[in-house]
């Protein structure tokens, strides 16, 4: 559906200005129907990319198609057209705020000179869709921010895309909202075989909304594949330490707290964390660690996230025994073809109790 070759983007150079080579040459190819997560750090190219899918952003070198066509080649008239088969939904909603939540999502058939009764006949369902028929005639400036983000989502449907483009839709929300709206996109992705490119810098947006992803650092692509691949076996140093933020940031704070760095000091315990996957596979590694291999352990932590529906699961563990304890535990888990590591020390008894 789109497929980018040896994309470049170089900016400025006019009269002797600082250029930027935003892009680096991008190769990737997206499905029909699925929902392709890009993700990379501020300043990595992203925003760059994904408004070359739609051209409002001309490359320097390489090509865009979309569903067959080399959009370089259209006319301004063709591009017009070309537009409305791709939807765009921003991080900061974009509303006109002299307009109500019905103008808003009304706008892209006023310009595309739709008579006024079919406007109607297609608003209506796009409110439904996003549960927003009670709002039509508020305001922005009445809403909330994942209204207005629901708004943003209706009007970029309206004109019936083929493609809808996101560029970090959740990040100016709260974690609840956030949810919301990813489960929303996710219902209208199965709806209406929509194919989506989402651009993120939060790992928990890849793994919640996603199929596919990409990692984007310093203009190239430098790792891809199903998220569910990406998130269990990350192969490079930045997608390793996006996922890292990501565990890191779900760790209990009075843990993070007491886990440092090593080398650890005399008495203290290192601190193992155990990546596992598939179903069952929680409860067999806990107690095979105690019974099967001896070993003596204290449970700091643990939580399963369903990606894709399939279970992955991350166990913070102290080794009792010190160092050769942990290093027993992970050759005894890597013997399960798990993954562990000693990721910090911890002193005994700053550990809470239970
Ligand atoms: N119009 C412009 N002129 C010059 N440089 C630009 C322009 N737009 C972006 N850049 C530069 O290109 C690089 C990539 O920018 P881009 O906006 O694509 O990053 P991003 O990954 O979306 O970042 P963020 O997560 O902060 O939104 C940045 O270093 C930026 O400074
Ligand atoms: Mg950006």
């Amino acid at each position: 559906m789109i497929r980018l070759e040896g994309l470049e983007k170089i900016y400025g150079g006019g009269r002797g200005g600082v250029t930027h080579h935003a892009l680096k040459g991008i190769d990737l190819s997206i499905d029909k129907g699925e929902i392709f997560g890009i993700i990379g750090r501020s300043g990595a190219g992203k925003s760059t990319l994904i408004r070359t899918i739609n051209r409002l952003e001309d490359v320097t070198g390489g090509r865009v198609f979309v569903d067959g066509v080399d959009i370089a080649t259209l006319s301004n008239a063709e591009l017009t057209i070309f537009r409305r088969s791709v939807g765009m939904v921003f991080q900061h909603f974009n509303l006109l705020s002299s307009r109500t939540v019905y103008g808003n999502v009304a706008l892209p058939l006023e310009l595309a000179k739709v008579p006024k009764d079919e406007i109607a006949k297609r608003v209506q369902p796009m409110l439904e869709l996003v549960g927003l028929t009670d709002k039509s005639d508020r305001y922005p400036s009445e809403l909330s921010g994942g209204q207005k983000q629901r708004v943003g989502i209706a009007r970029a449907l309206v004109a019936e895309p083929k493609v809808l483009l996101c560029d970090e839709v959740t990040s100016a929300l709260d974690p609840e909202t956030t949810q919301q709206i990813l489960d929303l996109l996710r219902d209208i992705n199965r709806r209406m075989s929509l194919t989506m490119v989402v651009i993120t810098h939060e790992m928990s947006v890849v793994r919640d909304l996603c199929d596919r992803v990409a990692v984007i650092d310093d203009g190239l692509i430098v790792e891809s594949g199903n998220v569910f691949d990406v998130f269990v076996k990350p192969a490079h140093p930045t997608t390793q330490a996006l996922i890292a933020n990501e565990i890191e940031a779900s760790l209990p704070k009075s843990l993070r707290r007491i886990i440092h760095d090593g080398p650890g000091g005399p008495g203290e315990n290192p601190v193992v964390k155990i990546v596992f996957t598939g179903p069952n596979a929680y409860d067999p590694i806990i107690s095979q660690l105690s019974r099967t291999a001896g070993i003596d352990f204290n449970i700091l932590a643990g939580q399963v996230d369903y990606i894709q529906n399939r279970p992955f699961g991350i166990l913070f563990v102290e080794a009792k025994g010190g160092i050769d304890e942990a290093e027993k535990a992970i050759a005894f888990v890597q013997s399960r073809n798990l993954k562990a590591e000693v990721i910090g020390y911890v002193d005994p008894d700053s550990v809470p109790a239970g």
